[in-house]
Order: structure tokens, then sequence, then C-alpha cells
């Protein structure tokens, strides 16, 4: 999956890794930044992403597609799709562009608004990589974990360095009989969950 990763996968990632490490250093106000993962973070999910059950797979926080990218490697590998949500429309164009070069139209189904408002909609999701605004993270928990097929994985981003921010999530989760679930340290801190 890493081995042979298209020109154009790899030229785009490169592109927005460089524009959000420059965002994060000239005084860019946070929310006009990407706000990417990091690589290795996205070695991970795309991973687990490829050991997931048959199902939906969705992404809720795309900004401008990099983890999105990561996804879309294991996607490929298993013929399967995802689809990933954006709320901010200059996120939303940035996004569009990337699967456009890359030429991953046909694995990625982008939808630019509330992925709230979506989610009643989407049922057996085998796969979710929430990474959205931490006020949001325990309700779109409560919303996914009974919407996931056995064995489905719910993995959410910042579970070390916004701990605070999302410890009754945090605490919810890793004392849930629903699923397993630990955070690894990777990144900014991966809670992991698999639907029992
Ligand atoms: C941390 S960034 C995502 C970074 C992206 N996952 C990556 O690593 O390349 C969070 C994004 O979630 C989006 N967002 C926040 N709330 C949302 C919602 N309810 N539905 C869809 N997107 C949302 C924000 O606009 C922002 O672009």
């Amino acid at each position: 999956m890493f081995e042979n990763i298209p020109q154009l996968i790899l030229d785009r990632m490169q592109a927005l890794e460089l524009r959000d490490s420059q965002a994060r250093l000239d005084g860019t106000p946070r929310f006009e930044r990407l706000r990417q993962i990091p690589p290795e973070t996205g070695k991970f999910i795309a991973l687990m992403a490829a050991v997931a059950p048959a199902g939906r797979y969705i992404e809720i926080g795309t900004s401008a597609g990099y983890s999105t990218l990561w996804l879309a490697l294991a996607c490929r590998l298993l013929g399967r799709k995802i689809t990933s949500f954006e709320l901010l429309t200059e996120k939303a164009t940035l996004a569009r562009e990337t699967f456009k070069v890359t030429k991953l139209e046909d694995v990625v189904e982008f939808i630019h608004g509330d992925a709230l408002v979506s989610l009643a909609a989407i049922n057996d999701i085998s796969f979710c990589f929430l990474d959205a605004e931490k006020d949001i993270y325990e309700h779109c928990y409560e919303a996914l974990i009974p919407k996931m097929v056995s064995g489905g994985l719910l993995m959410a981003d910042n579970a070390i360095n916004h701990e605070a921010a999302l410890r009754p999530m945090l605490k919810r989760a890793l004392s849930d009989p629903r699923v397993d679930a630990l955070i690894v340290p990777i990144g900014k801190g991966e809670l992991l969950c698999r639907k029992q």
C-alpha cells in the first residue's frame, strides 16, 4: 500500500504538507489552517482502514483532503469507497481539487456540508475517522457507535493533545461495553475503538 503510492497522490500530499507547515509558522489563524494529521498518523489510519470489515467508510473533517488521501490508499486496495464530510466552503474547494488532481473521484465521495446532518441517513459503518471540532466528538461518538457493524473501527484524532477537551468522550469510550478501546500514542493521539 505504501510502496507504490501513485506519483499524483505523493505530489499532492507533499504540497499539502508544505502548505500546512508554512501556515503553522506564519501566524495564519487557526480556522484558516488545514490542521492536518502528520504522515505517521496517515499511515496508521490507512493500515487500520485496510483491515476494517466490509461496510461504509466515512471521514468527518476532510479539510483539504490530506487524511482522506491516506484512507483512499486502503480503499483502492480493497475496492471500497469512502465518504468524507467538510463544513467550510474554502476547505471544500481545496478538497475537491485534491480528489480531482489525484484522480480519486471514483474512490472518494466528497460531501460539502455538516456531517452531523448526513449521519442520520448512514448505516452499516465499518470505518470512521473523526477529526473535526472537539465540541462535536461526544455527539458524533453516540451517533456513530449504534450504526457501526460488528468489528467496525472508529478512530478519533487529538486524543492526547486535546485530552482535556475530549475527556468526557474518551472516558465514555474507554468504559463503554459496546467497544474495545484504547488511546494510541502516535501523532496527536488516536482513540481506536472496535465495535463488539
Ligand atoms: C482538523 S481539520 C481536519 C484535517 C483533516 N482530517 C486532515 O488531517 O487532513 C477539522 C475539519 O473539520 C471540519 N468540520 C468541523 N465540524 C464539521 C462538521 N460538523 N461536519 C463536517 N466538517 C466539519 C472543519 O471545518 C475542519 O476543516
